[in-house]
């Protein structure tokens, strides 16, 4: 089948979350949740069965599939999609071989150890030639929809990727990937910069493609203090939402939203909310009320029930979704999520009710 057309996509029917974001008026909050494709949905595992996860990201109408199946599901429930990816795909554009295991995760089978092994990426990556299946895939993606939703595009930050080209997948202290920044400081920024070269042009190819909104995820964030984050992490994610504004501008393409998510970076939300993002997403660990003090209205905020709220049982889980409205409160330009992504064990019956519990009381709240 050819590739569909970036041009003349179905007519936007619900744009709560862009309003959200831009801070305009809204009537509720929106709400979505990360990794709503996900192992927690039946039907996600049935087409896993018989797909590797990378070949599900290469091929477009598979990633296309798997986007709908929560907006299938949860009809006007959810009030964004994401497109089916992954953080990783940008380390294999740069030359690095990923592969998921299962009961492991993502694995590097060739991760960098020292800065000599620089010379095993690709030199100038071309990103399209590299990238162009999620360019693909999000074009599909906004014609499949029919305009019922936005479609969100994503990246991993610099930071964590070159985190986890290091470790070569999870890691509990980050030792080896620490040891960089501060064995090879230089080479660590050459690195970082290398990445969010090509960050900047991925984004601008998602939006080109029919991304509606982009998310930045920064999910190693709170593994540096508030100094090497300041270092290491923040003036790239700074970069990365300038120019990629920039490039909107000058290729004529839509000013999309942008969010940061720098889990556990609590200590940095007054400088996110300054870093030219419309949308700093929270962890559970932040208080509402002290992130809507220190950001002070000038961005939106994003999240942040515990995920594991989720396992509570119907009850707790309306309990704990009130509670976190209320918390931001009606004045707010809050989206609606978890604090990080839902986990592959939660029964998708728990989900529903989390998601109506929001829709319910923060329009009530709004009235
Ligand atoms: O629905 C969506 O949110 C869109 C798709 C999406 C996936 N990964 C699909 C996925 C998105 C936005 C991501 C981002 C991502 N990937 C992040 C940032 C968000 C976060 O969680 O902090 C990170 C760190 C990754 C890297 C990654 N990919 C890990 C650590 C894992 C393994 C997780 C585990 O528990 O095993 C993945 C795999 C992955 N990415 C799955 C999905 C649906 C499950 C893979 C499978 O089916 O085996």
């Amino acid at each position: 089948m050819a590739p569909l057309k970036a041009e003349n996509f179905p007519k936007l029917q619900n744009d709560l979350i862009l309003r959200a974001a831009r801070g305009e008026k809204i009537e509720r909050a929106p709400v979505w949740i990360m990794r709503q494709a996900g192992r927690y949905l039946p039907e996600f595992q049935k087409l896993r069965k018989n797909h590797s996860f990378f070949e599900i990201c290469r091929t477009p109408e598979l990633a296309c599939e798997l986007t709908l199946q929560p907006i299938d599901r949860y009809g006007k429930l959810l009030d964004a999609s994401i497109i089916f990816s992954d953080i990783l795909v940008i380390p294999q554009a740069m030359g690095l071989e990923v592969l998921m295991v299962a009961g492991r995760g993502p694995v590097f089978t060739a991760p960098l150890e020292t800065p000599e092994d620089f010379s095993r990426l690709t030199e100038n990556v071309n990103v399209t030639k590299e990238l162009g299946y999620v360019y693909e895939a999000i074009t599909l993606t906004r014609h499949k929809l029919e305009g019922r939703v936005p479609l969100l595009g994503f990246i991993g930050a610099p930071w964590t990727l070159m985190a986890y080209m290091i470790e070569g997948g999870g890691s509990k202290t980050l030792a080896k990937a620490k040891s960089w920044l501060w064995k090879y400081p230089k080479e660590s920024h050459a690195l970082l910069q290398r990445i969010t070269d090509i960050a900047i042009e991925f984004l601008v190819g998602q939006v080109r493609a029919g991304a509606q909104m982009l998310q930045v995820f920064e999910s190693w964030g709170g593994e540096l203090s508030p100094y090497d984050f300041n270092e290491y992490s923040l003036p790239y994610l700074r970069q990365i939402s300038t120019k990629v504004k920039e490039r909107l501008v000058n290729e004529g393409l839509d000013l999309v939203p942008m969010t940061i998510f720098a889990k556990g970076s609590w200590y940095a939300l007054k400088e996110l909310s300054e870093s030219n993002y419309e949308v700093v997403s929270l962890d559970w660990t932040v208080d509402p009320v002290y992130a809507l003090e220190v950001t002070n209205n000038k961005v939106a905020l994003q999240g942040n029930m515990d995920p594991t709220a989720l396992y509570g049982g119907f009850d707790a889980i309306r309990e704990i979704a009130t509670r976190m409205v209320h918390a931001f409160g009606k004045d707010s330009r809050h989206i609606a999520n978890l604090g990080h992504g839902i986990l592959p064990t939660v029964d998708p019956e728990a989900l529903r009710v989390y998601l109506e519990t929001v829709q319910k009381v923060s329009a009530e709240i709004r009235k």
